[in-house]
């Protein structure tokens, strides 16, 4: 970890030598594509210097166009970006996987990604259809492929240099030590819905024992009720370390060891967001020990069907 006050730059090793990764993000989980490119393009510029996309959000096409935009106004290069995206439930069969991939690496308009990560353990049943359901509404399932298939997929993909690092998301502690038991490329990063309502404290320990980086996602809570950016214990610490609520959640989860995420199309929010630096340790513990609610926002870990895709997606 580097220095308090360069919070926001802090960079956590990944294993495999396959580099570094920023500890403060920006997802693309935004619905109006024309917003998706504006925010990218605002979060670039401001500082970020990861994105996360999938093929599921439909962003890859703008976040490719938003960040060619800036590497041709010379502001940022490609090695100084991180760039993740995530191969979807319908793509798991081990010969779809590098096809999937592969218009993925397309539509960024890149010859490499930083990090693939499984979007669910959940196959769905391979096809142009995301969310393929039967006549009664239920998901229909792949049950010939199982997530260790997939995982050696995601392997070939490392050992071909297209993929510098492979992860995991939406799984829990379980199913990572499957993967973690059984690869031969270890999981580098475990990308999971965790804020102080859900600090998923086990799998953090895990991770940590084991070389892999927690990246957490929804991380001020994704605006839904209970409102984390309201809760009295964060707002009395904004207050006394004159800080934004936002900043107070984002400088906890980078100090308490983990990578994260955070979203807006709102351009002074954008900025307010990567404007992160550390608060005091007590603060760090008060978050940790005085917030007892537990609130899962995503039920995506039940079924792999993600519960923050807008309507229009
Ligand atoms: N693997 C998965 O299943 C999965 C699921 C969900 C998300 N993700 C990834 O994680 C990323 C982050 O998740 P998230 O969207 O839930 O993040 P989040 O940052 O917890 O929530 C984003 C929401 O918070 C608002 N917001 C952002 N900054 C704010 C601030 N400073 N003050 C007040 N409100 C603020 C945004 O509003 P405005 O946009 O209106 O400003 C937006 O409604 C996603 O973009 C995606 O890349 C992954």
């Amino acid at each position: 970890m580097q220095a308090a006050d360069k919070l926001r730059d802090t960079k956590i090793p990944l294993n495999n030598g396959s580099g570094a990764i920023p500890a403060l993000g920006f997802g693309t989980l935004i619905p109006d594509p024309v917003a998706t490119k504006i925010a990218t393009k605002a979060a670039l510029e401001v500082g970020f210097r990861l994105l996360d996309t999938a093929e599921r959000y439909r962003t890859e096409k703008e976040v490719g166009e938003a960040i060619q935009e800036v590497f041709k106004e010379a502001k940022v290069r490609r090695e100084d970006v991180f760039i993740v995206t995530k191969l979807w439930n319908t793509n798991h069969r081990p010969e779809r996987v590098k096809p999937a991939f592969e218009a993925s690496l397309k539509k960024l308009q890149l010859e490499f990604v930083d990090l693939y990560l499984i979007h669910t353990p959940f196959a769905f049943q391979p096809g142009d259809e995301q969310d393929p359901r039967d006549v009664n509404g239920a998901v229909i399932y792949d049950k010939e492929v199982t997530l260790l298939d997939t995982w050696r997929a995601l392997e070939n993909l490392v050992d071909e240099g297209k993929c510098k690092a492979i992860g995991l998301s939406d799984v829990n502690l379980e199913q990572v030590k499957e993967i973690f038991d059984a690869a031969r490329i270890k999981p580098a990063v475990v990308h999971v819905e965790s804020h102080p309502h859900l600090p998923e404290w086990d799998l953090l320990n895990y991770c940590k024992k084991n070389g892999i980086v927690l990246q957490a996602f929804a991380a001020l809570g994704h605006s839904m009720e209970p409102r984390l950016l309201e809760d009295p214990v964060i707002t009395a610490i904004a207050r006394r370390v004159d800080k934004t609520p936002a900043q107070v959640l984002l400088a906890w989860g980078i100090q308490r060891g983990t990578a994260l995420l955070t979203t807006s199309k709102t351009p002074s929010r954008i900025k307010e967001n990567f404007d992160v630096s550390a608060i005091p340790d007590d603060a760090v513990r008060e978050i940790t020990e005085g917030i007892k609610m537990r609130v899962r926002l995503n039920s995506v870990v039940e079924t792999g069907v993600p519960g923050f895709i807008p309507k229009d997606k």
